[in-house]
């Protein structure tokens, strides 16, 4: 954890960093989030954050409190402030700010609250990466705005403990007979040599490496489909993945205590695992 956070327009310690109570993100979980892995001092894909930090204030209807250039400014900053840590992973988030409770909003001249913190970036061990990990389904018990990156996370909260309590790495959510996605991952099947991905709706976030394992296998000529993919084909499929910025990509070797496949991570995330690691290196390079 990085010593330095920021606060509402101020770098200040963690210590130091206080809300008062009544911040709606604290008494309604009203406000939205972001989390961006920084790699050797570098901000992956930081427009593409900021970006979708905008897409969901806008959708929460809360005013965009800085500037593009001044999320970049800040961000920076807290890179730069915390760069003690080797990888880091910002944490962002953005509430409605602090009013009498009343579930309705509050005047326009209450601000929001903006925080931001750094921890250390801790992408899954080799070990982890050639064994793979296992994964439990559960019904997608989630409301209808999942693309909306909400602090709000009780549901994801509950069905992340339970792949804790079975001792499993992700729940994959199933809604209505459809993959939606994991508790905090994108999920992706591959069948037939194909990769299939489910599209963007409003039943999942779309991450933000999930757009980058689509471009990487659309340049690399590898056959994908972004289609809605059942629950047949999850259970049935040869190889599934799991993505995000702080996991990167890893394979789902035994789902429900079914084995995967061959029940070991399979040849085309071994292709894109490798795709995603020269990306990242190349990306950096050019952003130095
Ligand atoms: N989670 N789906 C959900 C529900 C998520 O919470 C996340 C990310 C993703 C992947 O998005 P991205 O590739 O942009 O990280 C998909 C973050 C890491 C978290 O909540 O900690």
């Amino acid at each position: 954890m990085g010593d330095t956070v920021y606060l509402n327009g101020a770098f200040l310690p963690l210590a130091q960093a206080t809300i008062p109570v009544l911040d709606r993100g604290f008494m309604f979980g009203d406000g939205v989030y972001e989390v961006i892995p920084v790699y050797n001092g570098q901000a992956f894909r930081l427009d593409e954050h900021i970006q979708r930090l905008q897409a969901s204030l806008a959708a929460v209807r809360i005013r965009n409190p800085l500037t593009t250039v001044a999320w970049r400014a800040m961000l920076l900053q807290l890179i730069a402030e915390n760069k003690a840590l080797q990888d880091q992973s910002l944490y962002l988030q953005v509430t409605r700010g602090v009013a009498p409770r009343d579930q309705a909003f509050p005047p326009a001249s209450v601000a929001p609250t903006v925080f931001a913190m750094s921890m250390t970036l801790q992408t899954p061990s080799t070990a982890l990466v050639q064994s793979g990990v296992a994964a439990i389904t559960a019904l997608d018990i989630r409301w209808d705005r999942c693309n909306i990156k909400a602090i709000s996370l009780l549901a994801n909260v509950l069905l992340r403990q339970q792949a804790v309590d079975e001792a499993v790495a992700e729940t994959i959510m199933l809604r209505e007979g459809w993959l939606t996605e994991g508790s905090s991952t994108n999920v992706f099947v591959v069948a037939q040599d194909k990769l299939l991905a489910p599209p963007k709706s409003q039943h999942m976030l779309t991450g933000v490496t999930y757009d980058v394992i689509l471009e990487l296998a659309a340049s690399h000529g590898i056959a994908h489909l972004v289609a809605p993919v059942s629950e047949a084909q999850l259970r049935s499929a040869d190889e599934i993945w799991i993505t995000s910025s702080t996991k990167e990509i890893l394979a789902i070797i035994s789902l429900d205590g079914q084995s995967v496949g061959q029940g070991q991570p399979g040849p085309l995330f071994q292709r894109m695992y490798a795709l995603y690691q020269d990306f990242k290196n190349q990306y950096m390079r050019h952003t130095r």
